[in-house]
């Protein structure tokens, strides 16, 4: 594979940032879109794009269960008009059957689930070609009855496929504090010469769980994750998530720059 252009460090567009993002994006790197958000906003689309980078960012090709042709028509389409240096979707999914289940799910970590993933991102590389990345989402609960773990389900999905890795950061240190686990460790299993993009994000703790909701600024445990990262394999991309609780755009600029200085110190 070609190498991938190095991004920088960008912002992850919500319709409540428009305004905010459009007048500062010379400050934004790239922007990564929803494509679900742009199946019927094909004129917005075209207008970010021609301002900035944009990578699509989709939520439902289900690749845990079954892609559907239509939906994966779809975002093949935005892919089309935003002409990005990749695009990402989660090791999830997120409908059985005809019935869309509304919400991430994780996958059960067996053989069977393996060879169903394998094939559904095969699928996806054929219609879509250009580099795909997968991303790692928080684990509510790990299923009964899964004969790997979840680095090692990563790692197979990387190996047979040749997919990338959206490594979300947040979701990392979430699943670690929750499940009692080293999120360094987790990440040392992992393939980090496939991560193609970062995610930051911070989230909330209730009921002695913590939560991933972006809602928050990045915390400190994450900040380190992504400078340990970086010191390893410097990502093409970082983003900063925020989907609730909107700051002032001083602050994601912020966040912004931080991870900018540390990608570009791990650079120098
Ligand atoms: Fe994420």
């Amino acid at each position: 594979m070609a190498p991938l252009p190095r991004l920088g460090v960008g912002l992850g567009y919500r319709a409540p940032l428009r305004a905010d993002i459009l007048r500062h994006v010379k400050d934004l790197d790239f922007l990564e879109v929803i494509a679900d958000a742009f199946f019927r906003e094909e004129p917005m689309l075209r207008a970010l794009r021609s301002m900035t980078p944009c990578v699509p960012h989709a939520l439902a090709l289900s690749v845990g269960s079954e892609v559907r042709l239509d939906y994966l028509e779809r975002v093949a389409r935005v892919v089309e008009v935003t002409d990005p240096p990749w695009f990402t979707d989660h090791l999830a999914f997120t409908q059985e059957g005809d019935v869309p289940i509304g919400h991430l799910a994780p996958v059960p970590h067996t053989e069977e689930s393996l060879r169903v993933v394998v094939d559904n991102v095969r699928k996806v590389m054929r219609r879509i070609q250009r580099p795909f990345g997968l991303e790692n989402i928080t684990m509510p609960f790990y299923w009964p009855g899964s004969t790997l773990d979840e680095a090692t389900f990563l790692q197979e999905v990387v190996k047979q496929t040749g997919c990338l890795l959206l490594l979300d950061l947040e979701n990392v240190r979430v699943n670690a504090e929750n499940h009692g686990r080293v999120a360094r460790d987790f990440l040392d299993r992992l393939p980090l010469e496939r991560v193609v993009q970062v995610h930051l994000a911070g989230g909330v703790h209730a009921e002695g769980l913590h939560h991933d909701t972006h809602s928050a600024p990045v915390s400190q445990e994450t900040w380190d994750l992504l400078e340990y990262l970086c010191d390893v394999a410097p990502p093409a991309g970082v983003l900063i998530e925020r989907d609730a609780g909107f700051p002032p755009f001083a602050d994601l600029l912020g966040e912004v720059r931080h991870a900018r200085s540390i990608l570009e110190g791990a650079a120098a």
